[in-house]
């Protein structure tokens, strides 16, 4: 059973599988990540072969503090900024890369970005810290699958793949970090997620864009529909159940339904409604229901994120 509650001592353990190249499931604030000695090209491809993933699809890098990330890539003062607000936190950014060739080419598909986060939880800040190494981390699910918030769905999907899951309950925030292009001298969005459009704005001063739909554009090569696919089919803005379906409901007026019905906030809170996303849409898709209605959830704050991780699950199926 590689799954182990962390501890100091699983994390010291955990630390020396890293720095041999193998594979640790850890908790971070956002989602489970599947980590791996990024300056080792073998075991970062042997995290894609786990996950399954298209290799061509880039990893976030994570280290203890801003100082690591700034050895290796320019801050420009727009990545000062937006560190300084949200370091340690959910906020990816990317960055150009230095000519250092340290980071294995394969973490980063060959690109000349690099994105990089500092966690907060503190297992995984201590993780890194343990492991002295900066660490690749996708999501650790199977490629396709939607990302996993406790250790037990990492198990469901990675189990017999990985060296160790560090077990740290649930993740608090339960949607992926926001991944910002902070090359320039605006931020892009190219990943709605757990740090919201909003709270970017405050600190920038401007509005910002959205890195547009297109999925065959480079810019963020994860951003392929598939990415968040349950298996069942997705009915978004749904105002009743059917006979057969599955109910994901958001708020307290819910329509009567006898089927399998989760509520991802009955006080129609957006953070709670977050943090229960993932947990719900796989409860539900193991319902064996051939369609998950999906109530109307409000698209200000966390909400953008969560309708944006919807419609791609819809359209997947
Ligand atoms: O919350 C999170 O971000 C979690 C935890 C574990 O940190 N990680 C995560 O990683 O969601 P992953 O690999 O599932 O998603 C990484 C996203 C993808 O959309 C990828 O395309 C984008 O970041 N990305 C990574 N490097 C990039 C780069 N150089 N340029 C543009 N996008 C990049
Ligand atoms: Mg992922």
């Amino acid at each position: 059973m590689p799954k182990h509650r962390a501890n100091p001592n699983s994390i010291v353990q955990a630390a020396a599988i890293l720095r041999a190249g193998g594979l640790v499931a850890f908790p971070t604030e956002t989602v489970y990540g599947l980590g791996a000695d990024a300056t080792n090209g073998l075991a970062v491809a042997a995290l894609y072969a786990a996950k399954g993933r298209p290799t061509f699809n880039p990893l976030i890098v994570h280290v203890p503090q801003t100082e690591a990330a700034a050895a290796l890539a320019d801050l420009t003062p727009l990545a000062l900024k937006l560190a300084e607000a949200f370091w340690p936190g959910p906020l990816t950014l990317v960055l150009a890369k230095r000519p250092v060739r340290i980071i294995a080419d394969l973490a980063t598909a060959g690109l000349d970005t690099i994105a990089f986060r500092v966690p907060a939880h503190p297992i995984a800040q201590a993780l890194l810290r343990a492991a002295d190494l900066p660490i690749a981390a996708p999501s650790a699910n199977r490629s396709g699958h939607v990302s996993p918030t406790t250790a037990a769905h990492v198990e469901a999907d990675l189990g017999d793949r990985v060296g160790m899951i560090l077990d740290g309950g649930a993740t608090p925030v339960g949607l992926e970090s926001t991944v910002i292009d902070a090359t320039g001298t605006d931020a892009i969005i190219l990943r709605l997620g757990a740090v919201t459009r909003e709270a970017i704005e405050k600190v920038t001063g401007r509005s910002i864009r959205a890195a547009d739909g297109d999925e065959t554009a480079p810019s963020s090569p994860g951003m392929l529909a598939r990415h968040y696919a349950p298996a069942a089919k997705l009915r978004l803005n749904a105002h009743e159940a059917r006979k057969g379906d599955a109910l994901l409901a958001f708020g307290p007026v819910v329509p009567a339904h006898d089927g399998p019905t989760i509520n991802l906030s009955p006080s129609a809170d957006l953070v709670e409604a977050a943090a229960n996303l993932f947990a719900a849409l796989r409860a539900l898709d193991a319902s064996g229901a051939g369609t998950i209605a999906v109530m109307p959830i409000p698209s200000h704050g966390l909400g953008e994120a969560i309708n944006d991780r919807l419609r791609r699950a819809a359209q997947a199926s």
